[in-house]
């Protein structure tokens, strides 16, 4: 691929006290690539999800951002480079409209300062249109209590292709949902990937990996351990590796 990596993690090591929770992790994700993150609880997902983020600062190791190596990074650093997180509890404000969680920390102001609400409903309104949401009964005024689990990742997918995101991170978003939002989410990725933007997706369903992404990466204790291109493996075999891999691990610990 001739263009920079939208993200490109290069030996990134992270501890909690004595808990390495990355060793050396090197990871190169391209525009229009939903990278599916996947491994046992505790292998060192979240964090390495909140390394890119500017979330947690890496021990060691190197993030370049668009082929740029980048010294100071945070989260606001990040969001302005393009990089937007859905968790899977991220707190929408539930007593708010749907425009208001949208622009939330990044309100359209007019030049006295005011909030520019029509603008920031006018501007709600066309990204739900955009990912789907007209043939609800909702618009940029419905409050946020009144949505699905679906619909309110939605609200958070929506808010980051809005802002243009780059690369969209989603820790475990369709986690606790029911089958029906799940499918809504899953349009949702498969929008950001049509978009030519780029995604983590980390997830234990790997029916739901194996739908959206198109590189699987196997994460154990820190390490990443296997990488597979959805073009070379099928569903039933990446579901044998992983769980051989899951079999081999819960031996040596
Ligand atoms: N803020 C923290 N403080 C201390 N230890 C942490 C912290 N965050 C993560 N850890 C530890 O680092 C390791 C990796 O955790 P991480 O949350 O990245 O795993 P994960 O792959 O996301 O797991 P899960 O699938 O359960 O969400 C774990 O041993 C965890 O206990
Ligand atoms: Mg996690």
């Amino acid at each position: 691929m001739d263009t920079a990596p939208t993200v490109e993690l290069k030996n990134i090591s992270k501890s909690f006290g004595r808990t390495q929770a990355l060793n050396q992790v090197s990871l190169s994700i391209h525009p229009g690539e939903v990278v599916a993150l996947l491994g046992d609880n505790g292998a060192g997902k979240s964090t390495l999800v909140r390394v890119i983020a500017g979330a947690h600062a890496p021990d060691s190791g190197e993030l370049l951002i668009h082929g740029e190596p980048q010294r100071r990074w945070s989260p606001r650093i990040a969001r302005l480079a393009g990089i937007e997180t859905v968790y899977q509890n991220k707190a929408l404000a539930e007593r708010q409209t749907i425009a208001t969680n949208v622009f939330m920390g990044r309100e359209k102001t007019n030049r006295f300062g005011f909030i520019h609400r029509n603008a920031e409903r006018e501007a709600a309104n066309k990204v739900m249109r955009d990912i789907g949401f007209t043939s609800r009964q909702f618009d940029a005024d419905s409050s946020v209590g009144a949505l699905s689990g679906g619909e309110r990742q939605g609200v958070a997918i929506a808010r980051a292709l809005y802002f243009d995101a780059d690369i969209i991170l989603l820790d475990e978003p369709t986690n606790a949902l029911a089958i029906s939002e799940v499918d809504e989410v899953l349009e949702f990725v498969q929008q950001i990937r049509d978009r030519g933007r780029s995604a983590v997706f980390i997830t234990h369903n790997i029916t739901h990996a194996h739908q959206i992404s198109n590189r699987f990466v196997v994460m154990d204790r820190g390490e990443i351990v296997a990488e597979y291109d959805k073009e070379h493996i099928e569903l039933q075999q990446l579901l044998e590796e992983m769980h051989g891999l899951s079999r081999a691990g819960r031996m040596q610990s």
